[in-house]
């Protein structure tokens, strides 16, 4: 397999398992001390990536918030926030989504062939595109992005994008918060659609860590031999 970004999936979850509303309103599932938590993940990836529909849906800036973590950075050499990637077939993103007008950090855009041109057009002078090929594989997207430079990925969904990472095992760790609420609407997206995952009754995934964030909790599973040389 190729090379590839250490790569953290970042998710909150309902009781229910699921990731959104179901409508057209953002779920806020984490609480303050928990968005603290996942700003320090941010500050210390090189990359962060999440899906089209993300990007729409939840139009995420994707920055680092805590003015320390951005000065901790600066003093590192490293853009005060990581770089944003998205991923596309449709080409359906817009150039005010706050993805792309917020922060001064690289803006990248992986885009199936048959969009791939006239994304470009519509991005220019904000995102670089991608032709990433049709269908676009995520195991290519990221040994690109190693290519680039990006050794810590952090992925902060959605289902989709979640769950091509962890049935293509492209994943070292994961981090699912639990929210202390039902949504209970099945239009709603769960935290991962149907597929063949690595981890299954016979192959039970590794918890490594369960932390209480105040009304939250974070459970923290090493999902590859990966986690256990970084942590
Ligand atoms: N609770 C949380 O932590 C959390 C975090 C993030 C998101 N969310 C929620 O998740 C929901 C969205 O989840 P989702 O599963 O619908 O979408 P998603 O995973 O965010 O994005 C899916 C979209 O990404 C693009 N995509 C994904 N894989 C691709 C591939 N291999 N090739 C080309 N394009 C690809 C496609 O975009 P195109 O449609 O443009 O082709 C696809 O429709 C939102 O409602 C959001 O609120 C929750």
């Amino acid at each position: 397999m190729a090379e590839r970004p250490y790569t953290i999936l970042s998710c909150g979850i309902s009781l229910d398992g699921y990731l959104d509303a179901g409508t057209q309103e953002r779920l806020v599932l984490s609480n303050e001390a928990d968005l603290r938590r996942v700003d320090a993940v941010r500050a210390e990836s090189d990359a962060i990536l999440v899906g089209a529909a993300t990007v729409r849906h939840d139009n995420p800036r994707l920055l680092v918030r805590n003015a320390h973590l951005r000065a901790q950075r600066r003093r590192q050499g490293l853009p005060e926030s990581p770089m944003k990637v998205t991923v596309t077939e449709s080409g359906c993103l817009d150039q005010g989504n706050s993805f792309f007008t917020t922060g001064t950090s690289e803006k990248l855009v992986y885009c199936a062939s048959r969009s791939a041109a006239c994304v470009r057009d519509r991005l220019a002078g904000v995102a670089t595109v991608v032709d990433a090929g049709q269908p676009v594989d995520l195991a290519d997207v990221v040994g690109d992005l190693e290519g680039r430079g990006v050794r810590r990925l952090m992925v902060e969904g959605g289902g989709r994008i979640h769950t091509q990472f962890l049935t293509q095992g492209l994943a070292d760790e994961l981090h699912l918060v639990v929210a202390p609420f039902f949504v209970g609407d099945a239009r709603a997206h769960r935290f991962v659609n149907a597929g063949a995952f690595p981890w299954n009754p016979s192959h039970r995934a590794h918890l490594a860590e369960t932390r209480q964030i105040g009304d939250v909790v974070l459970l923290r599973y090493a999902l590859s031999p990966r986690f256990a040389e970084v942590s």
